[in-house]
């Protein structure tokens, strides 16, 4: 194998998360405004385009991908895409997040491809109260999703929600209680300042992951901390006696740069180098004018920017105008 990617830190790059669209069919009041533009389709990199550079940077120590969106379900031709990158010799583990509203029908040929694990967004389990915070979703379609998913065997599932103060903080407890009873780990996700939104002020609803721990603790006594990683940024923690593991992913409280691994890649083949930077290398440029073999060298090169961390501040006013759709939560 030719030479490890590392960035001007020393941190070596594993994990590639991909965004497959940056649309949607919910708008979760956290990712998006209502109104939204998204990308024309000819836009978007080719299912084939994906597979290269997958490939290219497995062959350089590249171990997992994530596909995200927007909603990757959204896109046709992903059973064709997981199944391809599946194939690919030396890629652990792929993974996919998803809102869950496709995956009733999905999650069985997602995972006959090879599909390896699955996290799903859930916010809620009150319907109205699902509805107002993804402002389209149901929940009884998310929640078949979810059933779908527990009875299939992959090597992991979680859920995901983002806490808002006043909004579902009262859910913290319920939400774990369901995922353990679906087999599912539960991960807690600090709200993070993609993107300009109206709807409320994230300084204000911002729900710090110890007060999260607190409660949890509150409600089952203490957990114990674990020094297993799933190979991303969240902290994990075991209820005694239990199998089922809680995720802290809190890029306000405990800032996770110093571990990161990963770049990420927009729906339109921006390699984005930091979740909270607009510095990216046009990658789909790279391969569509120069070919697979521009790929590594302009990726090497790109990867000496990659900044030493996120810079998040909510006292300020937005600093990033890219929201989470598109840089693929
Ligand atoms: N901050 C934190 N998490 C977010 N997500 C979307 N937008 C944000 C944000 N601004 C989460 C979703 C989902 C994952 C794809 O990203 O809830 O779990
Ligand atoms: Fe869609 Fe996920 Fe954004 Fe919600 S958080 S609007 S489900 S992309």
């Amino acid at each position: 194998m030719s030479e490890a990617l590392r960035d001007a830190w020393g941190r070596s790059i594993t994990y590639l998360r991909i965004s497959l669209t940056d649309r949607c069919d919910f708008r979760c009041v956290y990712c998006m405004g209502e109104e939204m533009r998204f990308l024309p389709r000819r836009e978007l990199l080719s299912y084939e385009e994906i597979v290269t550079v997958v490939r290219s940077l497995v062959a350089v120590g590249l171990r997992k991908v994530r596909l995200t969106g927007g909603e990757p379900l959204l896109r046709r031709d992903i059973v064709d895409l997981v199944r391809a990158l599946a194939a690919l010799p030396g890629l652990h583990e792929l993974a996919l997040t998803t809102n869950g509203s496709h995956l009733a029908e999905l999650a069985r040929p997602l995972w006959e491809a090879g599909l390896h694990s699955i996290n799903i967004s859930l916010d809620s389990l009150q319907p109205e109260r699902f509805h107002a915070l993804t402002r389209t979703g149901r929940l009884a379609d998310v929640q078949a999703g979810i059933f779908a998913a527990a009875a299939l065997p992959f090597q992991r599932r979680r859920l995901n929600a983002v806490i808002l103060r006043g909004r579902n903080d009262d859910e913290i407890v319920d939400l774990a209680e369901f995922a353990q009873a679906q087999g599912f780990d539960m991960a807690y996700i600090e709200e993070m300042p993609l993107g300009q939104i109206a709807e409320h002020d994230r300084a204000l609803q911002q729900v710090a992951s110890d007060t999260v721990l607190a409660r949890l603790e509150q409600a089952w006594g203490p957990l114990q901390p674990l020094h297993w990683s799933s190979g991303g940024p969240a902290r994990y923690f075991q209820r005694p006696g239990s199998a089922h593991r809680i995720g802290l992913i809190s890029p306000h409280s405990h800032n996770f740069c110093d571990a990161c691994n990963r770049v990420r890649l927009t729906a339109e083949g921006r390699l984005l180098l930091c979740l909270g930077q607009e510095d990216a290398l046009d990658l789909r440029q790279v391969l569509r004018s120069e070919g697979e073999a521009a790929i590594l060298p302009a990726l090497r090169l790109a990867l000496q920017r990659k900044p030493a961390g996120h810079g998040f501040n909510l006292e300020q006013p937005v600093q990033l105008q890219r929201y989470m759709n598109m840089t693929g939560g």
